[in-house]
């Protein structure tokens, strides 16, 4: 896994009182050069202080975190998590789920796992706006149209390896994750922000209150909902199914098949259409996503 402020284990709200032993267990296996950065006791305090008001408030950019914040007192968040009745914890820094096994059999912890996977093409597209030093070859293979020498392939080859694995795992529905895993494709609840959303609610025992699905309709614009609706060349307002094929625009189609040869089996897995021509990459009538349900598991 690489080393980005995405990649630091962000605590949006942590029960580290019960979970402070497994979580270091955790956080001792994972290696690299981010290792024990715990970001954001800023944020965290904002969250976890204002209780439920997350939801109602505006999503922060996650940008702003490594900024503002300096190390996660561990003490501090786990007094004001203790004393909510439910925690999230949003990591990236998990490479498979078999790695959180420990946590899901502790029995002092009600542990659910949501599995946030997205289109390997748009992770790439992603990355290489939001770091674009570390992804300058690609960023001279898309705009030249010739794959530099020195182009990294590696990083996109291990974070298909991880999403198969764990996904792999996960709809084998192994007794110690059952009842506790859900597979969500960033693309499905992009198109159906709602839809999905009421799933995870109802997945991890939580009423959808009214003003979640409020902050749903506001900050995705899921409220145009026909397809005829759309314009995504004149769309203004930020809207999640737009933003959810924009990496469609913006990648050449030689890298575009690149990463398909190197990715084939997370595509398939995921329900994920290859593109075969320049042409079909462009036209998003042509839609590249499967209708495949991942039932969560009771
Ligand atoms: C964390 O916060 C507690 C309570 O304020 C304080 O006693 C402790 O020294 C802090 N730990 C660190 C590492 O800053
Ligand atoms: C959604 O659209 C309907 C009709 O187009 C409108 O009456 C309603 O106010 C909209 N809701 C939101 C949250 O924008
Ligand atoms: C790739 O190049 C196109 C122009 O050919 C540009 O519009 C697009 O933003 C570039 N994409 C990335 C991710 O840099
Ligand atoms: C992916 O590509 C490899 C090597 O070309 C091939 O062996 C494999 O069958 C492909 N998998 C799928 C799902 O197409
Ligand atoms: C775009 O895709 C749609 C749906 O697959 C297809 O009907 C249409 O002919 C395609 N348009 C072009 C210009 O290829």
């Amino acid at each position: 896994m690489e080393c980005s402020w995405k990649t630091v284990l962000l605590l949006v709200c942590a029960s580290l009182g019960v979970q402070y032993t497994a979580i270091r267990t955790l956080r001792d296996s994972l290696s690299g050069p981010c290792q024990g950065a715990y970001r954001c006791q800023t944020r965290h305090h904002r969250v976890c202080l204002e209780g439920g008001d997350g939801a109602a408030s505006d999503l922060p950019d996650e940008s702003w975190c490594p900024k503002k914040c300096g190390a996660l007192n561990l003490t501090l968040a786990s007094m004001s998590c203790l004393s909510k009745g439910h925690v999230a914890i949003k990591t990236v820094r998990v490479p498979e789920v078999g790695d959180l096994r420990t946590l899901t059999e502790d029995p002092r912890l009600d542990l659910k796992i949501i599995h946030l996977v997205r289109d390997p093409r748009a992770i790439l597209a992603s990355r290489m706006m939001a770091f674009s030093d570390q992804f300058r070859a690609w960023k001279i293979w898309n705009a030249t149209g010739r794959q530099p020498r020195y182009v990294d392939l590696s990083q996109i080859t291990s974070t298909c390896k991880d999403m198969a694995a764990s996904a792999e795992t996960g709809l084998q529905r192994p007794a110690w994750l059952r009842g506790r895993y859900l597979l969500v494709r960033y693309e499905d609840l992009a198109f159906n922000p709602k839809d999905r959303a009421s799933e995870i609610y109802r997945f991890v025992g939580l009423e959808m209150e009214d003003r979640v699905q409020m902050w749903i309709a506001k900050n995705t614009n899921s409220n145009v909902s026909s397809p005829s609706e759309w314009n995504y060349r004149y769309s203004t307002t930020r809207d999640s199914r737009a933003t959810a094929e924009s990496w469609r625009l913006r990648l050449g189609f030689d890298i575009v098949r690149t990463v398909q040869n190197l990715c084939n089996d997370t595509l398939a897995l995921l329900g994920y259409k290859q593109v075969h021509s320049a042409a079909e990459l462009r036209n998003l009538s042509h839609s590249l996503v499967e209708h495949r349900t991942f039932q969560p598991l009771t």
